[in-house]
């Protein structure tokens, strides 16, 4: 990852996490409890991608940044949320996440169901207030595609896919990756692109794009659960072939998903070419994807 890449990213996370805390729930009351873990699971030590994701999609589409914060606290809760029920022992049942113990280990497994659920509500209605923007037809799209981006035809129905299983067809595993992890990394543009009200060539040129960022996102991520080590990763590792789970890495070998990951990437990057010097830092944005270890 180039410097500037990282120093931007760095950034990103300093201004994202004050942001995160402040529209949590204060630990206060008989709930205090479930503010708690909603903390715990959002302000643990995370990448952070999905905000940096919005405020370089935002860059580009000159929406100032200031506009993009609740939005990008809003995707960000949704992530976490995801992550905390992932980890229950009735989903992936883990113990560790971001080098931490899970929400259901720190806690209890309904407190983190309730934290989860809480995380989800608060994204909404922070999309829903005033302070993210003074029009309310724009709020009212911004809710849309954050509703689509995570439930049945989005994040959740691709989490039902990975627990179902897809059989071998990778056209199928596309679908599920493209849904669990592609779906919330598509938001990240598609909330910029609503709040700029951008054209057909920007959507189309930045949607591509989010489309494969998501898919090699998850491949990475795969690919790190064969071949990384818990310590670096910050969760455990060689789960997905014990679990019997389906994705690029279980079908086609490490070999192969590799070589399949850098077609994707070569892909993602013609995308970006109507958008020129614009998109410098997207370019960078997937070589740091690509080169992520944890
Ligand atoms: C983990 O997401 C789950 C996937 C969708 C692959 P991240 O790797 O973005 O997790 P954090 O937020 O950095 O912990
Ligand atoms: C999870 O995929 C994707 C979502 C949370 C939506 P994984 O189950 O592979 O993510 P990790 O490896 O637990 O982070
Ligand atoms: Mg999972
Ligand atoms: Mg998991
Ligand atoms: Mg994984």
């Amino acid at each position: 990852m180039n410097s500037d890449t990282a120093r931007r990213l760095s950034a990103v996370a300093t201004r994202i996490d004050s942001a995160l805390s402040a529209l949590l729930p204060p630990v206060v009351g008989p709930e205090a409890r479930l503010a708690e873990a909603m903390r715990y699971a959002v302000l643990g030590p995370g990448k952070r991608l999905r905000p940096f994701l919005v405020y370089q999609a935002g860059e580009i589409l000159e929406v100032e940044a200031d506009r993009l914060d609740r939005a990008a606290c809003a995707l960000e809760y949704i992530h976490a949320y995801s992550l905390v029920h992932d980890d229950l022992p009735c989903m992936d049942d883990d113990d560790l996440r971001r080098g931490r113990p899970t929400v259901h280990r720190a806690f209890d497994e309904a407190t983190a169901v309730l934290a989860g659920d809480a995380l989800q509500a608060l994204a909404f209605e922070i999309l829903a207030a005033p302070e993210t923007h003074p029009d309310g037809r724009v709020r009212a799209d911004l809710v849309s595609a954050l509703a689509r981006a995570s439930g049945a035809r989005g994040m959740c129905g691709g989490q039902m896919i990975d627990l179902s299983g897809v059989g071998e067809d990778l056209g199928a595993v596309a679908r599920m990756q493209r849904l669990k992890t592609g779906a919330l990394i598509s938001a990240a543009f598609e909330l910029p692109l609503v709040m700029a009200r951008a054209g057909d060539a920007e959507r189309h040129a930045l949607l591509a794009f989010a489309h494969d960022l998501g898919l090699a996102y998850q491949i990475v991520d795969d690919l790190l659960d064969a071949e990384g080590e818990t310590g670096v990763v910050g969760k455990a590792t060689g789960k997905d072939a014990a679990r019997g789970k389906v994705n690029f890495v279980t079908l086609l070998g490490v070999d192969d998903a590799r070589a399949r990951l850098d077609v994707i990437a070569d892909q993602a990057r013609t995308h970006l070419d109507p958008l020129g010097e614009r998109a410098v830092g997207l370019r960078a944005c997937l070589d740091f994807v690509l080169d992520r270890r944890s």
